[in-house]
């Protein structure tokens, strides 16, 4: 079996009292606005969210004005590209599917709001898949060589190959290596780091509410479980003397 399934990211935000590790989140939106929105959109996502990361209003205005977004030129009436604001949607750089599936080798990048809850174990995927590519020909899994298994296996030009992709090909070229970013908080930018914090980011687009389901969830099955052995001891008491 070639088709890998996702390594642990160990995202502060896995399991059920996860939480956003917001510095974290913060360092994988610059992965994103840097490298990624070049391809994708988040169209679910808008700029003003970001506030909710930790940035001040007046930071979340200078993002907005650092994106170009459609809208309409007042001069001309015409379409065209215009300085985002705060309540704008992460915007697709293409202007339709034609031309993102043109640019792409005939592949839509798809929009990433959801990807991480459109795809099983969405983190650990997003994490896997961004540092998973490798070469075919020298590939190997649990001993077994890839091209011994299936000789016939090829990966066409303009494909990519990567085991947690599963069809194992994918149009998306490794998008991040060692020092791709310089971080505003000093971290070190390596593939890891940033794989790890652009699927944190990734997480939190998909449900900007974790970390209070989270925090209301535990409470509430503890008080289940403590109300659950109250009404059986009253069970108990009101049945005591009936035999
Ligand atoms: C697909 C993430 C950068 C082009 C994908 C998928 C993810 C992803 C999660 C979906 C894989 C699936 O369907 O399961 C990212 C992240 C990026 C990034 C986190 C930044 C770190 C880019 C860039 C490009 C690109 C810069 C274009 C140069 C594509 C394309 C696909 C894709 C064309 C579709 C691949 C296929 O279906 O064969 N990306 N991406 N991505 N991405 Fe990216």
């Amino acid at each position: 079996e070639f088709h890998l399934t996702p390594r642990d990211a160990h995202l502060q935000s896995a399991g059920w009292t996860g939480t956003f590790d917001y510095q974290q989140v913060q360092r994988g939106y610059q992965v994103y606005k840097e490298v990624c929105s070049a391809c994708h959109s988040l169209r679910h996502v808008a700029i003003r969210n970001l506030g909710e990361l930790g940035y001040s209003e007046a930071e979340v205005k200078a993002e907005a004005s650092s994106w170009m977004v459609p809208g309409i030129d007042p001069n001309t009436g015409e379409s065209t590209l215009i300085e985002g604001s705060p309540t704008d949607y992460f915007p697709s750089p293409y202007p339709n599917a034609v031309a993102a599936a043109a640019a792409n080798n005939n592949a839509v990048p798809p929009d990433l709001s959801l990807i991480t809850k459109a795809r099983h174990d969405g983190g650990n995927y997003v994490y896997s898949l961004l540092t998973g590519y490798a070469d075919p020909e020298t590939y190997t899994h649990d001993g077994k060589s890839l091209k011994e298994e299936f000789p016939d296996f090829t990966t066409p030009t303009g494909l990519n190959f990567n085991p947690y992709f599963p069809n194992l090909n994918l149009a998306m070229a490794a998008p991040l290596s060692d020092g791709q970013v310089t971080y505003a908080d000093g971290t070190e930018a390596s593939l890891d780091q940033m794989a790890k914090d652009v699927a944190a980011f990734l997480v939190w687009t998909a449900e900007p509410t974790l970390q209070k389901r989270h925090a209301t969830g535990f409470p509430v099955v503890l008080f289940l479980i403590f109300a659950s052995v109250l009404a059986f001891l009253a069970y108990r008491n009101v049945w005591r003397n009936v035999k």
